[in-house]
């Protein structure tokens, strides 16, 4: 199906044949969902052994007694978790409560309210700013909106963010105070950056405001779905460039082992982990202990971390092959939209052609088929050409994600072909 060089007539052919596929479909009164990049109840079994695995024994391996108060940077065995997972050294890590999330919003927070490692707090600039790589996760874009941070977007890439036009909104505007990356198998295309863009992030650090923060949520960091992908150490570029104070990393559990109840990790320089743990000993005498404990009961290794994410890998896998299928099959011969085949993380994203997303996305609503809203994936909500969608597998059993794919694929033509016909008159 080629939309731009077709006539009226085959258009107006088009429309009532998809029309009334699509009534067919509406009478079966669907209710399926491909919204959050939710585990499955599957993946999250794979760590069911949770329970129960302390077996009464509540200390951990340095004598700590993990029922009690205290310990504010968490167990010493979470921390080697943590930077396993990360790839840092495990004392320049927080192991902390179960959601990374909140970490980024604790980071957040201590950047506007009281400034990293004695810089300016970012709430005394007259208009602090984050970049915003597009399309990205819409839980960043919110912490920045509530807080009344502007958000500057950039173009992702197949090879991470636009790093020219990074270097230059941060050279052109001094109150650019942070960044928001999701470095492997980005939020929701999949990307994973390449090399020269972990190096030219590195140096940012060597020219931005001193204030200035790289938030590298590394959430998809171990969950690649078969080839192992290598993600460039930042770590390692930011100390060659003598910027590691300009780096914050995050990462969890969640996607691991129990998505609600999991542990988080954040890696950072020592100045920072000051600043963070300076107002985290106000919020908490410390984290949930006896969690981390069975975390780290479960992967006494990072060998058996790495099996267990292959587990996860198994179930994924014939999720992501079958939204793939389905594009390709109904999609791959004509120009109804572009879509990314990721090699690990939660999502696929799809590019419908421009000003066709939102219709899409409601077309399938009203079909019993939800998708996350269109513009979620930009800050505000708001996508300039509304064409990005995020599909996310992992939640629905295969069967119904092959319907729901078929439903959405229905979707894009009928609302591509409507919005040609309109166009033309
Ligand atoms: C990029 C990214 N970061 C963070 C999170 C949430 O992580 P957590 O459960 O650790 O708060 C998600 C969840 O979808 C995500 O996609």
């Amino acid at each position: 199906m080629y939309i731009d060089s077709a006539s009226r007539e085959q258009l107006v052919e088009w429309e009532e044949a998809l029309s009334a596929q699509y009534r067919r479909v509406c009478d079966h009164q669907l209710s399926l969902d491909l919204t959050r990049g939710k585990p499955s109840a599957a993946q999250l079994h794979l760590a069911d052994s949770l329970d129960g695995i302390l077996n009464d024994d509540y200390r951990a391996s340095d004598g700590t007694d993990t029922r009690n108060y205290g310990g504010l940077t968490g167990l010493a065995c979470a921390r080697e978790l943590g930077a396993d997972i990360l790839q840092v050294p495990s004392a320049e890590v927080i192991a902390a409560g179960n959601s990374s999330l909140t970490l980024m919003y604790h980071a957040v927070l201590t950047g506007y309210l009281f400034g990293f490692a004695g810089h300016t707090p970012w709430r005394k600039l007259t208009a602090p700013k984050f970049l915003c790589p597009v399309p990205g996760y819409d839980r960043h874009f919110a912490i920045c909106a509530q807080l009344g941070i502007g958000m500057v977007t950039i173009p992702m890439t197949a090879t991470g963010p636009d790093m020219a036009a990074v270097e230059a909104a941060i050279k052109d505007d001094r109150e650019i105070v942070g960044i928001w990356c999701v470095p492997k198998f980005s939020n929701p295309t999949g990307v994973t950056y390449s090399m020269e863009t972990v190096e030219r992030m590195a140096r940012l650090g060597q020219s931005s405001h001193p204030g200035f923060r790289i938030f590298w949520d590394n959430a998809y960091a171990i969950h690649d779905l078969g080839r192992q992908v290598n993600l460039p150490n930042i770590r390692t570029a930011a100390l060659e460039y003598d910027t590691l104070d300009s780096v914050l990393q995050f990462a969890s559990t969640s996607k691991i082992t129990h998505a609600g109840s999991g542990v988080a990790f954040v890696s950072a320089s020592p100045a920072n982990l000051a600043s963070l743990k300076k107002q985290m000993e106000v919020m908490t005498i410390g984290p949930d202990k006896v969690n981390q404990l069975r975390h780290s009961r479960l992967f006494p290794e990072f060998t058996r971390l790495k099996e267990h994410m292959k587990r996860h890998a198994e179930i994924l896998k014939p999720k992501f092959e079958c939204v793939l299928q389905q594009l390709e099959s109904h999609l791959g011969d004509s120009d109804l939209g572009a879509w990314e085949a990721p090699e690990g993380g939660y999502f696929v994203s799809f590019n419908t052609r421009p000003g066709c997303a939102a219709a899409v996305v409601e077309l399938a609503a009203d079909a019993g088929v939800k998708l996350t809203p269109a513009g979620a994936t930009f800050p505000y909500g708001e996508d300039p050409q509304d064409r990005n969608i995020r599909i996310a597998p992992s939640f629905p059993p295969l069967e119904e994600l092959d319907t729901a794919m078929s439903v959405l694929v229905l979707c894009i033509k009928l609302a591509s072909v409507r919005r040609q016909l309109t166009a033309s008159g």
